[in-house]
């Protein structure tokens, strides 16, 4: 009795606390640390929601896409022509920067898309594609930024990675290289940056409903082959995935810590077991796994 009672009375006291810390978060701004945000990739998806809850809080947004008429409207959001494949793209980008915001306080590398391929058939041409999209070209921007906010003693880089980093999807071996790849770099970033102000953060998604499967190059697929089954797998996954306002409200709540470090976001199994599993489970055994769950 006197234990049901004080299970009663803890879980009141945690409801209470729970309703005050969402009361502070509510009212915590990321205009505080923030006046202006470079989010690459903002027409769709994640970077769009990204971009909307910046605009929500009052920052200034630098918004890119290859075409910057597909970036919705808004009266803060200054939209940029960027393709992160083509070095004149870049430069006209940064010179735009330099120009209108040449103190930038927040960088979200965020763009990217998949090739899915058996590695023997992989478009060569997409090899260089994959890499610049999301490993060279998140990096070059860095590049750029990261010596400023050195230099001024403040400002945060998000780079926007995937649990592909940890778990490769099968049959997207450059999307998978390009990740883990960055998630490195930006760990390298965040191991030297300890101490100057700057926070580096390592932000790695799991399934989320965007249109990120539709852009995805691959060749005709048979139902009944391997790579049919697999691609129905991650079909399935993405349709089933929560929706990708979720990620920007992590982000935030990352955001607000003004800590460097790894943020997983996304369902419970992704976000907290599977990074887990990655630390503590051998990938000879992650490896069957893997096969199986994608009925390879
Ligand atoms: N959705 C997920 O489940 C998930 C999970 C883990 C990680 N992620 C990562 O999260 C990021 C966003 O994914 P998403 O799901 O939001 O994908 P999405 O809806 O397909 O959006 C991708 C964005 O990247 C931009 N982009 C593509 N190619 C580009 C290029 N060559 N140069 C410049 N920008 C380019 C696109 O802009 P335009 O095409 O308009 O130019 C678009 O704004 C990606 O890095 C992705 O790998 C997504």
């Amino acid at each position: 009795m006197r234990i049901l009672r004080f299970r009663k009375y803890a879980r009141t006291e945690l409801r209470i606390a729970q309703t005050f810390l969402n009361a502070i978060n509510h009212r915590m701004q990321l205009s505080n640390q923030f006046k202006n945000a470079i989010v690459t990739g903002a027409s769709r998806g994640l970077g769009r929601e990204f971009s909307k809850m910046l605009l929500a809080e009052g920052i200034e947004v630098w918004g890119t896409a290859r075409d910057a008429k597909s970036i919705p409207i808004h009266d803060s959001m200054h939209a940029c022509s960027l393709d992160l494949t083509d070095t004149l793209s870049i430069a006209n980008f940064l010179n735009k920067i330099v120009e209108e915001c040449p103190s930038v306080d927040l960088l979200i590398n965020n763009a990217g898309y998949g090739v899915y391929s058996p590695f023997e058939t992989f478009p060569v041409g997409d090899i260089t594609r994959q890499i610049e999209v999301m490993l060279t070209g998140p990096i070059r921007l860095c590049r750029v930024f990261y010596p400023q906010m050195l230099k001024r003693g403040t400002g945060t880089i998000v780079n926007v990675a995937s649990l592909a980093a940890e778990f490769p999807l099968p049959m997207m071996p450059l999307y998978n290289a390009s990740k883990a790849g960055l998630s490195r770099f930006t760990k390298t970033l965040e191991l030297e940056a300890k101490g100057s102000g700057i926070h580096i953060i390592d932000f790695q998604p799991g399934d989320y409903k965007t249109g990120f499967n539709d852009s995805v190059v691959h060749q005709k697929l048979q139902a009944n082959s391997r790579e049919g089954r697999v691609w129905s797998v991650l079909e399935k996954h993405l349709q089933s995935a929560p929706p990708a306002y979720r990620s920007a409200e992590d982000l935030r709540r990352a955001l607000l810590k003004q800590k460097s470090g790894l943020v997983t976001s996304g369902s419970f199994f992704q976000a907290r077991l599977a990074p887990f599993l990655a630390r503590f489970v051998a990938w000879s055994v992650v490896c069957p796994v893997i096969r199986n769950y994608y009925k390879m």
